[in-house]
């Protein structure tokens, strides 16, 4: 099925969020990172600024950057209604109100914005959706990410999550998902049977983070082909 822009809410955090989502220390920032679902956030820009490589992979890399800043602009007050209808699923201490997130939102959008064409040239935005395979070697990533797409969204399904997590690890050394609550800040009901299933052939444990912004939503999970190294805890099942 065509991918619409009419059904894009686009969204995007910044780098020191996802630093924070998933514990991104200087030994992984210097990693080759490719990152899943990255839509419109300032992660690759800010890294790329940083001098780290970062490949981002998304299906609305298929729009122009008049398309998408038009599509931002059109949903932002829709997105931002629904957050304050429900407020209470939120933690307001680093991001104290909705008109700091606003803020925040839409800076990470526009540093997007601003590096998305140049980035499309260098290969950095490629237009992709999981499951399907993507255009990468076996292992040419060290390190694969995912922020607010897999594991959130629950109802895509236990096997598009499973199949997408196995494409993510053909080419990965290593993957990190966050978080790990589905859209109503619940824990999400796919994430038992995922862990279940890589614990039999990888590294899997799920780790606090310094990050919460969605109640409850501190914690990411790592699956790695080797064990993690040795300043890690290393827990095969859910705390
Ligand atoms: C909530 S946004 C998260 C954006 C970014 N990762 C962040 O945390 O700021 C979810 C993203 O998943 C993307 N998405 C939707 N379907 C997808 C698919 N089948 N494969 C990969 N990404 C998909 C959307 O286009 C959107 O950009």
């Amino acid at each position: 099925m065509a991918f619409e822009l009419q059904r894009v809410v686009p969204w995007g955090r910044n780098f020191d969020e996802y630093r924070r989502m998933f514990t991104l220390r200087e030994e992984d920032l210097s990693k080759r990172i490719i990152s899943f679902g990255d839509g419109p956030a300032g992660f690759n820009a800010q890294m790329t600024t940083l001098g780290y490589q970062v490949v981002s992979l998304d299906p609305i890399y298929q729009f122009s950057k008049a398309s998408l800043g038009q599509r931002i602009r059109e949903t932002k007050d829709e997105v931002l209604a629904q957050l304050r209808n429900n407020e209470a699923n939120f933690v307001w201490t680093t991001i104290k109100d909705i008109p700091e997130l606003e803020q925040i939102r839409m800076e990470a959008m526009q540093t997007f914005l601003a590096d998305y064409e140049a980035g499309k040239e260098q290969g950095r935005y490629v237009p992709h959706a999981l499951p399907d395979q993507t255009p990468f070697q076996d292992d040419e990533f060290g390190l694969g990410l995912s922020s607010h797409f897999l594991i959130l969204y629950a109802k895509l399904g236990l096997e598009f999550h499973l199949q997408s997590i196995r494409e993510m690890l053909r080419i990965c050394q290593e993957v990190r998902i966050f978080p790990l609550l589905d859209l109503d800040a619940k824990e999400s009901s796919v994430l038992p049977d995922i862990v279940d299933f890589f614990s039999k052939e990888y590294t899997v444990s799920i780790e606090q983070v310094s990050y919460e912004f969605q109640r409850n939503g501190n914690r990411m999970l790592r699956i790695a082909k080797s064990s993690f190294g040795m300043d890690r805890p290393v827990k095969n099942s859910i705390n």
